[in-house]
């Protein structure tokens, strides 16, 4: 193994090793999904291969971090082969490994970083490791003019926080302080019987429903841009069975209307919250990130909320919604523009905090 006396990390590169084409691999595997892609300078992306193993975990009801942090191992070196065959490059044409170094799964999380630092090694090219939350922001950028000033919302299945974004630094206003949004998804959808994850089939489901056909109540939630969402599926389990006997209820409400009524609810939650946030920093647009950056009403209700206000709201490409390879690449082509390096010794943290 070797050591941070690695000279290639010990200096900056040359401003000759950012001339075009610079390729950068970005590799992720935080949770179930074990990707590769091809970053080419700043914008284009070459490639961007996703292997899910969510079809190991469904009978579960849940993502199970063993299956999980196995189905990388097995699948990493023919994603990363792919990424480079659909790219049209060898890996000695690469410039950069870029690698999620957190938060996610533990076991995940050294698959990629173990992968990425004998890879940088082998080829003698510098690594950047990145913060998950902080690429699920940037993915909405790549093409585009990044603004300034920006309220960054980061939807998940781990996380849900307000972030605000300027000259590159990100600095949290707050964050969920039980489930996060897309949790607390996947876990109503487990009550309801739905499988997993429940995000896309709730937010199907609920576009045949009545929105207001069950009023859940606010979470008592004191911080100004904090969030709540324990006690919505606290609420909605109780809908549908009986408290004191847990058998299923007669009156309970439809299927459609309970999801319509509970999307209704959570995603009211986030605009609201979103919005008032991007009046108390003063900017104009809202830029969101994360799996749950895929739900319908979320990007149909924030878009016309915010235009009402005068605010650009930013939604990655579908493709970009979920978790990625190509946005790690990204955010480890800007760390690494900034002059910031990982060296050999760098490991997984499953709780890493948004710093820069
Ligand atoms: O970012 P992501 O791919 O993985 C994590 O880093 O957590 O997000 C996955 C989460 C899951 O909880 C899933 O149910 C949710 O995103 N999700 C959605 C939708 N699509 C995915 N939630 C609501 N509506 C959707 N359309
Ligand atoms: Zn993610």
């Amino acid at each position: 193994m070797a050591t941070n006396s690695n000279p290639v990390f010990k200096r900056r590169p040359p401003p000759s090793a950012l001339r075009p084409p610079f390729f950068t691999l970005g590799v992720e595997t935080s949770c179930d999904e074990t990707s590769c892609a091809v970053l080419k300078g700043k914008d284009t992306i070459l490639s961007n291969i996703v292997s899910s193993s969510l079809f190991r975990h469904k009978k579960f009801g849940g993502v199970v971090p063993e299956i999980a942090s196995r189905h990388c191992m097995e699948q990493i070196q023919c994603v990363f082969e792919e990424a480079l065959r659909v790219a049209k490059i060898k890996a000695k044409d690469l410039d950069l490994i870029a690698v999620t170094q957190g938060p996610g799964l533990i076991g995940s999380l050294f698959v990629g970083v173990a992968f990425a630092k004998s890879l940088a090694y082998q080829l003698k090219i510098p690594l950047a490791g990145v913060n998950h939350m902080e690429a699920h922001l940037v993915a909405n950028f790549l093409g585009q003019l990044e603004p300034k000033r920006y309220i960054g919302l980061l939807v998940s299945g781990g996380h849900t926080m307000l972030t605000f974004c300027e000259k590159g630094k990100i600095h949290i206003l707050g964050e969920t302080v039980d489930d996060a949004v897309g949790e607390a998804y996947d876990k109503v959808a487990k009550i309801m019987g739905l499988s997993y994850p429940g995000g896309p089939t709730l937010d199907k489901l609920a576009k045949q429903g009545n929105p207001r056909a069950v009023l859940f109540t606010r979470p008592k939630q004191e911080a100004r841009f904090g969030f709540s969402f324990s006690g919505v599926k606290t609420a909605v389990l109780y809908l549908l069975n009986d408290p004191k006997t847990g058998k299923p209820k007669s009156d309970a409400p439809s299927q459609k209307d309970l999801a319509a009524s509970f999307q209704h609810a959570v995603i009211g939650w986030l605009v609201e919250k979103a919005l008032n946030a991007a009046e108390f920093k003063k900017v104009r647009d809202i830029v969101v990130g994360g799996g749950v950056s895929a739900n319908s009403y979320l990007r149909e209700k924030l878009t016309r909320d915010g235009a009402a206000r005068g605010i650009k709201v930013w939604f990655p490409p579908f493709e970009f919604s979920t978790d990625n390879g190509a946005m790690i690449a990204r955010r480890g082509f800007e760390l690494y523009k900034r002059g910031i390096r990982s060296k050999l010794n760098m490991t997984g943290d499953p709780g890493l905090h948004i710093s820069s």
